[in-house]
This record gives C-alpha cells, structure tokens and sequence, in this order.
C-alpha cells in the first residue's frame, strides 16, 4: 500500500487536525515529540504528515507532493488551486470582513482604499458591487493602514474580534463565513480513491456539527 501524504498547516488549527486524524487511526507518534523536524511518518499505517505554512498547503496538494491536506477556506478563495473540496472540518471557523475606523462613513463618489492581504477575494467582492477601488497589498498587521490614514478600509480575517476592537476599529460588512476544509489533490483521488474516501467517511464521523 502506498504511503497518504497529508499537509497541515503548521499550529493551533494543525494541531487540532492532527488529534481528528490520530482519534480515527491515522496516529503517528513521532509528531509528538517537540522538535523542529517538519515531516513525519508511521511506516506501520503508511501515513506521513508535513507541517507546512497554513498559505502553502494548498500548493502541496496542488501539486501532489501532498494527497490530503486541510486548509482555510480563505485560502481556497484567494487562490482558487486546483484541488478537490472534500468536506467542511468546522474548525478554525472565522470571517473574512471588511472593517474600517469606527464612524467611518463611505463617499462613493471617490475610489475606495481597501488594504488586504487577500486581493482577489477584495477585488470580487467590490466588483460584484460596482464599487471603484485600489488595493494596498499588505502581508500582515493589516488592521495599522487604516488608523495611520493609508486607507479607508481593511478586508480581513475576523475570528473573536479583539484585534479591531483593541485598535478602535469595527466591522462594516461580512463578506463570507470562513472554516478550515479537507482538501485532495485531484489525480490522488483517483490513484488512492479507496484510501482517500476511507480517510474522508471516517473523518466526517468525528467532525463536530
Ligand atoms: C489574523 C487577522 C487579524 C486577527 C483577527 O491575523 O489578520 O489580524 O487574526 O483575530 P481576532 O478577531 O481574534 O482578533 P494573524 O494573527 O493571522 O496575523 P497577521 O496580522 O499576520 O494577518
């Protein structure tokens, strides 16, 4: 039988992902132990996991270096790879909003500032409003553009809201209800079929509705 290569994404949500796994026998006791390897397998159930960076799990699969791997869906939005769907994992549950100073008021007769890390998802969302904007791509901490004036709005995670609340900022609009997702590389679905849907029955059984 041939190894299930899976990615998850390195901390909490991974972690979390590895304890499902290991609870519906995909165990592999040498992730356990803290150290700083990134890729670890169990000869005895032919598995092997990688942590890799939560954005990049999806490239993994994309690609087949990875069978399986779970990821935000977020991600899956943004950059749209060409993997398969395999079920909602209801964990890391959060939304991606747009957020902007409090008592912000939107003038639609100027463009409208959006600073994101997640471009296309901006980008769609104001298009499909015909609303005219220009994108500040940042790569983290996008909550500082506006307060220091550099844009009018955000359009970001939002999980428990404490970072707008902590820096005067609020939520104007949800866009989309966010979660971590089961995903499959496309080709493994057919090569591994059985070993993938025996993964993905036994998973749905322990994920929590
Ligand atoms: C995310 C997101 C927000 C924060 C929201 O940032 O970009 O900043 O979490 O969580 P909260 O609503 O519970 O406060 P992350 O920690 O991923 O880091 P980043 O700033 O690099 O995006």
């Amino acid at each position: 039988m041939d190894y299930i290569n899976i990615a998850l994404p390195k901390g909490r949500l991974g972690e979390k992902v590895y304890e499902m796994f290991e609870k519906i026998g995909y165990g592999c006791p040498a992730i356990r132990e803290k150290d700083r390897r990134l890729i670890f397998e169990n000869e005895e159930n032919k598995v092997r996991y990688f942590w890799s960076k939560p954005s990049d799990v999806a490239i993994y699969v994309e690609r087949g270096a990875a069978d399986i791997g779970v990821v935000g869906k977020d991600i899956l939005l943004e950059y749209e790879p060409d993997i398969y769907e395999l079920a909602d994992m209801n964990l890391g549950k959060c939304r991606m909003c747009v957020a902007a100073k409090k008592g912000f008021r939107d003038n639609p007769e100027k463009t409208l500032k959006v600073a994101t890390k997640f471009v296309n998802i901006a980008r769609s969302h104001y298009a499909g409003k015909g609303r005219d904007i220009e994108i500040c791509k940042l790569n983290g901490s996008i909550e500082i553009a506006p307060i220091l004036n550099m844009t009018d709005v955000i359009v970001d995670i939002v999980e428990t809201g404490t970072t707008l609340k902590e820096n005067d900022l609020e939520v104007i609009e949800t866009i989309i209800p966010i979660s971590a997702r089961l995903i499959a590389n496309k080709a493994s679905t057919k090569f591994k079929a059985e070993q993938i849907s025996q993964l993905r029955r036994k998973l749905q059984e322990v994920i929590e509705k």
